[in-house]
């Protein structure tokens, strides 16, 4: 038997703290990870497609479908009419028709649905419907929404001071304008549910959701049957990003609905192109500002009018117009401040969540103002952006009150400054480009401050359940789902050093409605902070059993009993934790337990537009350098370093994955991926071939990261960790100002860029372009007078 001090230096595999692969990773690269597509089909699977509205706005004088039912394969084929409950999936406002019914709102809109006995089948049917419309004028962009008012929520307003009137009397004020585009989310797997007729009308279904208990609402409603009529299981997704969290019930509800109407299993596994078409993206943003500074460049008021396109219903537009708000001051005191947020409605698809939530574009908003303060001063932005951070005396309260007590961004940014050689680099880069008549060099350093919580309170909460079976091993379910982003190892590494217990021990298994009930979506990355505390408590609860077991049958105090590395100390012996369950087994001692946690702290009264809506901020920083060449305007990214404050990581490995896979999407977003609707309203950028992502060569050849070594939560959060899903996405705003400032060197750095994002190769050619018809257009001037 070991002793005490033996004990001690024995370990658990795979406790927190510890740099471990994803769980799933080989599973992943074999093909072995079962998505929804891969369960194997039972019998009788029908397969589904969605007629789709193709008009941007009309009513609807007839509808057609005799065709349609009559084309091969064809079993069933759904309208509104057949919807026993409301014809809704809204998450919010009910205003998301399952099968639009008098009206539709944007091309691609779901008109019907075709069950068939293939997937083909049903696609080819879908496109023999007969629909009369009568056209209504429809709104396609932010200008023309801003100019009828045409808006899906109540604008909102978050000021502080009087902004007016500190701009009129600023030493220095410049205004602008700034298009931010939208993203589609091209997670790998698309939109995919599959659902099983059960008795008395029930249903199962496996959907590809970040938020598998409002898919279960959700299709209750429109089944018209309570939420336990419905179930609904995630093992994981193909990525998410945002986009599966609320618009994965429109498909859900047609698969449970398929099935309940004809007894049969039926599948919805979304088509790439109907996919982009169908489902909302990152919400594209107008951001005009006015801002007022000194000669330092100090900024001392600024005005923003966010306006931001929701499309043709209000999904969470609400709270990601909110929090594109909360976001317009990144990592800067604003002293005078007036923030204007329009949330617009358009024909087109309903936007929805993208990782950042909003953050992202109000972030863009305030860099590239500070780029602009700086550029009027002659001065490095990097100067500006450490001048105007948070900090110091009555400098570190928020536009919405909220005080800034954590903020780690001094000594981030004086250990990039140094660690990338910024200043060298910078002067080095000049130098270059006075010698380099076509490629150009540019380079920023960017700071994030990124806001955790769920902006709407009640989602901050989170349950658990976890079984111990009679052998010791152990069963690990949460309400949190798995995209790829690690969150399940995460909580298991809690459960593992909550227990001492080898990870391998612990079964992780698929989120579930029937065993954590109510849950909020795994979003706003907060899942690890949340389902990590509620699975502590889980455990906690069981093993606070087992000491007061093992205290009074081995006859010892419950402070003598010790769980380490496997075993259980239990006064003067040790026994196998294994040994204690099955005792504890035998002795009917209760095994299984839930865990619950609800975020302290946190509020935001709407009517002052004041609080502390966030619990933390997570920070990080990060430096691109760019080339650009001057003639084509293609551009790449040469190298980029990032510090980033994940508290103390509960993964290191998991953390930093997510860290290169969060720059790279926003790097994705700021530089190549555009949406482009047409005149009609159609988006015609619905496949690869016209949608580019970053791929593999895109990556920077020379990337460093590192995550900030006294990284600590102030907070009580999970072993002091902090939120990693969302925030190194903006790191790559860097690479987006890089380019600017790339841009800014062919005129000598005497015009100021402006760019818009994404800064694609065309527009980063059209900035070249204007700089130097400017420039030659002044030399001309200058040589006439
Ligand atoms: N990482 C991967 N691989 N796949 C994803 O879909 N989604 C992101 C982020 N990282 C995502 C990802 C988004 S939008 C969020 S909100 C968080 O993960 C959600 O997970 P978390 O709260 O567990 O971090
Ligand atoms: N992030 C993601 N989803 C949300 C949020 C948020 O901040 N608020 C409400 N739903
Ligand atoms: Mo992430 S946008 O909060 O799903």
């Amino acid at each position: 038997m070991p002793d005490a001090r033996n004990l001690e230096t024995e370990a658990i595999s795979g406790g927190v703290h510890h740099a471990l692969k994803h769980d799933s990773a080989h599973k992943h690269v074999t093909g072995e990870a079962v998505y929804v597509d891969d369960i194997p089909a039972p019998a009788n699977l029908l397969h589904l497609a969605a007629g789709q509205s193709a008009r941007a706005h009309a009513k609807i004088l007839s509808m057609d479908l005799s065709m349609v039912r009559q084309a091969p394969g064809v079993v069933a084929v759904l309208t509104a009419e057949d919807i026993p409950g409301e014809n809704d999936v809204g998450p919010v406002i009910h205003d998301d028709p399952v099968f639009a019914e008098k009206v539709v709102e944007f091309i691609g809109q779901s008109l019907f649905a075709v069950a068939a006995e293939t997937r083909e089948e049903a696609r080819r049917a879908a496109l023999l419907a007969k629909i009369e419309y009568e056209d209504l004028e429809p709104v396609l962009s932010v200008g023309d929404a801003l100019a009828k008012e045409n808006f899906v929520l109540p604008d909102h307003v978050i000021r502080r001071g009087d902004s007016k009137a500190a701009l009129d009397r600023s030493q220095h004020r410049l205004s602008g304008s700034l298009q931010v585009g939208g993203q589609d989310h091209f997670y790998l797997e698309g939109m995919v549910s599959l659902a099983l007729p059960a008795e008395d009308g029930d249903v199962q279904i496996w959907c590809s959701t970040q938020h598998p208990s409002e898919v279960q609402h959700n299709v209750a409603r429109v089944l018209g049957r309570p939420s336990n009529a419905v179930t609904v299981d995630v093992r994981r997704m193909g990525g998410g990003f945002g986009g599966k969290e609320t618009q994965s019930a429109l498909f859900a509800a047609i698969a449970a609905l398929t099935a309940v109407r004809t007894g049969r299993p039926a599948k919805f596994c979304v088509d790439r192109d109907d996919d982009m078409i169908m489902t909302g993206k990152r919400h594209d943003f107008r951001i005009d500002y006015d801002v007022g500074f000194d000669d330092d460049g100090r900024i001392e008021a600024v005005d923003f009018m966010q306006a931001s396109r929701c499309g043709m219903s209000a999904d969470l537009s609400g709270a990601i117009s909110d929090r594109a708000m909360f976001h317009a001051d990144n990592a800067y005191y604003l002293n005078d401040v007036t923030i204007t947020s329009h949330r617009c409605k358009t024909n087109t698809v309903s936007n929805t969540a993208f990782r950042g939530f909003g953050g992202p574009q109000g972030m863009v908003g305030i860099e590239r103002v500070i780029d602009e303060v700086a550029f009027a001063l002659s001065k490095d932005p990097l100067e500006v952006r450490k001048l105007n951070l948070y900090g110091g005396e009555g400098r570190n309260i928020t536009p919405y009150s909220m005080t800034v007590e954590d903020n780690v961004l001094p000594e981030i940014i004086e250990e990039l400054e140094a660690s990338s050689d910024y200043a060298r680099r910078r002067a080095e880069i000049r130098t270059f480009n006075a010698s380099s008549p076509v490629m150009k060099k540019g380079i920023s350093l960017t700071p994030v401050k990124f806001g955790i919580s769920f902006s709407t309170k009640h989602l901050n909460q989170a349950g658990a359940l976890i079984h111990i079976y009679a052998d010791g091993s152990v069963h690990l379910n949460h309400g949190g789902t798995e995209m790829g982003q690690g969150l399940y190892i995460k909580v298991a590494q809690i459960v593992a050093e909550e227990l001492q217990i080898d990870l391998e021990r612990i079964k992780i298994s698929a989120a579930s409605t029937g065993k954590v009930p109510n849950t909020s979506a795994t979003a706003a990355s907060s899942g690890t902070d949340l389902n990590g505390k509620a699975a502590q408590a889980a455990a906690r609860t069981i093993r606070e059993r087992l000491v007061a077991f093992a205290a009074s049958r081995y006859d010892v105090k419950p402070s003598e009993v010790f769980f380490h590395a496997n075993k259980v100390q239990i006064g003067p012996q040790t026994i196998s934790f294994d040994e204690l369950i099955g005792q504890a087994y035998l002795a009917r001692v209760s095994l299984s337990s839930t865990g619950f946690y609800k975020t302290p702290k946190i509020f935001y009264d709407r009517e002052t537009a004041s609080g502390r809506p966030f619990y933390y901020f997570a920070y990080g920083a990060a430096v691109s350098e760019v080339m650009i060449d001057s003639l084509t305007g293609e551009h790449k990214l040469l190298r980029v370093d990032i510090l980033h404050d994940v508290g103390r990581s509960i993964n290191p490995a998991i953390d930093l994955g997510q860290i290169e896979g969060g720059f790279i999407q926003g790097y994705g977003w700021l530089t190549s991926e555009e949406l482009f609707w047409d005149e009609t309203g159609r988006l015609r950028t619905h496949a690869p071939s016209t949608y580019k992502i970053p791929a593999c060569s895109d990556r920077p050849e020379d990337f460093r990261m590192k995550l900030l070594e006294s990284g600590w939560n102030r907070e009580d959060v999970i072993h002091r960790s902090k939120a990693v899903g969302e925030p190194p996405l903006m790191l790559a705003i860097s690479a987006f100002l890089a380019l600017s400032d790339a841009v800014a060197s062919v005129a000598d750095y005497r015009i100021r860029p402006d760019l818009d994002a994404p800064a694609t190769p065309e527009r980063v050619l059209m900035a070249v372009e204007r700089l130097r018809r400017e420039a030659a257009g002044a030399e001309q001037t200058e040589a006439a007078q």
